[in-house]
């Protein structure tokens, strides 16, 4: 197994000289645009596209890194205190730094077996990890990689009462875990140009096209003998004792259907005994109405771009929804994170934590299986390098900073 004290980053920028794979790493991707722009390059497009693009043109891509660009922070001279800590306290546990690893169906897709990598690095790391519902490797397996740090992701799945739900939630009450997410914000399916122009289905259909595509990717071809043909083995009990890979997707694509509306998440409230959180909030009423029927934390996002093409970038909408409930619940966050800074801006405008998905799959597709922990390092670096250039002792002292944000929505 990977030795994670070898991947440990230099402390500053200079120190990386040497031919150590860790000095090597951070010449090559010292940022995660370059770990992006590898992936592009290594990925097969059938999996790239599916994990980069989003709804449209991808605007609503594009919005949320911009808009977390836009945003500037004005440093503070004091005492120099020496390096920051980055812990941080969710839901009555603590984690080694406010950031996690967003829920991801499809991510085999990108790079077959992803899920074990992703969880794997949180686990090391110590840093939530969202197993989800459409996950491509079984929500018991995921939870017992990362027994510390994984979240349960749910989406609608209403037939029969919501019998499967409901058996979802128990199983991962079962299985340990300490965090339900419930996201509303697929109320339908969207139209997402890169899955249609690169004709995905699931299981694969070896077409002329993807045979083309995976024989000049070897290492993503190797992970796909390795691990077979991705599925969602959340949901197979569900589909009879014989079912097929090809039955399995069907089912998926039949019956997760629809936003979980208020109403039906009273009752998942009722079930599931630990923190629950909404994901998906981009409206301070919406977030007031999950706080109303008992829901512990509000995740602002926008699916990151895949749903709502018009949607607001999420940290133009963060200050609101913050102010209308931040001292009720757990405010987290996600949407076009691609640095530690970013991170820090979304503390310093309401978040308590801010989740990434993207990021972490282009740190596996660019460098193979140690690559979901070269990114968790690397975010974490850059949210202590971030703290310490702004002056900010710790993270509550991020709110008495200045920041301009001409961006953020008025409601
Ligand atoms: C390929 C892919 C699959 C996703 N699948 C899910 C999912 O199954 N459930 C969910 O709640 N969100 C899903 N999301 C949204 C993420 O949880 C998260 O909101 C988004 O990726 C954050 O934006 P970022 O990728 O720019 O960090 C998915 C995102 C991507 C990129």
């Amino acid at each position: 197994m990977h030795d994670r004290t070898a991947m440990k980053p230099a402390p500053m920028g200079w120190g990386v000289s040497g031919s150590s794979r860790e000095a090597q790493l951070r010449r090559r991707f010292p940022t995660i645009e370059d770990l992006r722009k590898a992936a592009e390059r290594r990925v097969p497009s059938l999996g790239y596209e599916t994990v980069a693009g989003g709804a449209g043109q991808n605007l609503a891509v594009k919005r949320n890194a911009d808009a977390l660009d836009a945003i500037t922070m004005v440093p503070r001279i004091g005492e120099d205190r020496g390096p920051v800590s980055t812990d941080v306290e969710l839901f009555g546990r603590h984690y080694a730094a406010p950031i996690g690893v967003a829920p991801m169906g499809l991510q085999s897709v990108f790079w077959p077996g992803a899920e074990r990598l992703l969880a794997r690095a949180a686990q090391r790391a110590r840093i939530p990890y969202t197993a989800g519902t459409v996950s491509g490797v079984a929500l018991e397996e995921l939870a017992a990689i990362a027994p510390d740090v994984t979240w349960f992701q749910l989406y609608r799945l209403a037939k029969d009462d919501h019998k499967v739900g409901f058996d979802l939630v128990r199983r991962a009450q079962d299985a340990g875990i300490h965090v339900l997410v419930v996201t509303v914000d697929t109320p339908g399916r969207a139209k997402r140009p890169g899955e249609l122009r690169n004709g995905l289905t699931l299981p694969f259909r070896p077409t002329f096209r993807t045979i083309r595509q995976a024989a000049v990717s070897p290492g993503w071809l190797s992970a796909l003998m390795r691990t077979g043909q991705p599925s969602f083995p959340c949901l197979a009990p569900y589909c009879g004792p014989n079912a097929s890979k090809a039955d399995v997707a069907w089912y998926a694509q039949r019956e997760v259907s629809g936003a979980i509306t208020f109403e039906e998440m009273k009752r998942y409230r009722d079930l599931w005994k630990g923190p629950m959180v909404i994901k998906g909030v981009m409206h301070p009423a919406d977030a007031e109405k999950a706080v109303a029927i008992g829901l512990d934390g509000i995740q602002v996002s926008n699916h990151g771009g895949r749903q709502l093409e018009a949607a607001p970038a999420v940290i133009d909408v963060l200050p609101a929804i913050a102010e209308a409930v931040g001292n009720k619940a757990t405010i987290l966050i996600d949407g076009g994170i691609r640095s530690g800074l970013d991170v820090v801006r979304t503390i310093a405008l309401g978040a308590k934590a801010a989740l990434a998905g993207r990021a972490f799959l282009y740190g596996v597709g660019a460098i193979g299986s140690d690559g979901a922990d070269y990114v968790t390092d690397m975010l974490v670096e850059e949210i202590g390098v971030a703290m310490r250039q702004l002056g900010a002792p710790n993270f509550a002292a991020l709110r008495d900073f200045t920041i301009p944000h001409p961006g953020a929505v008025q409601f």
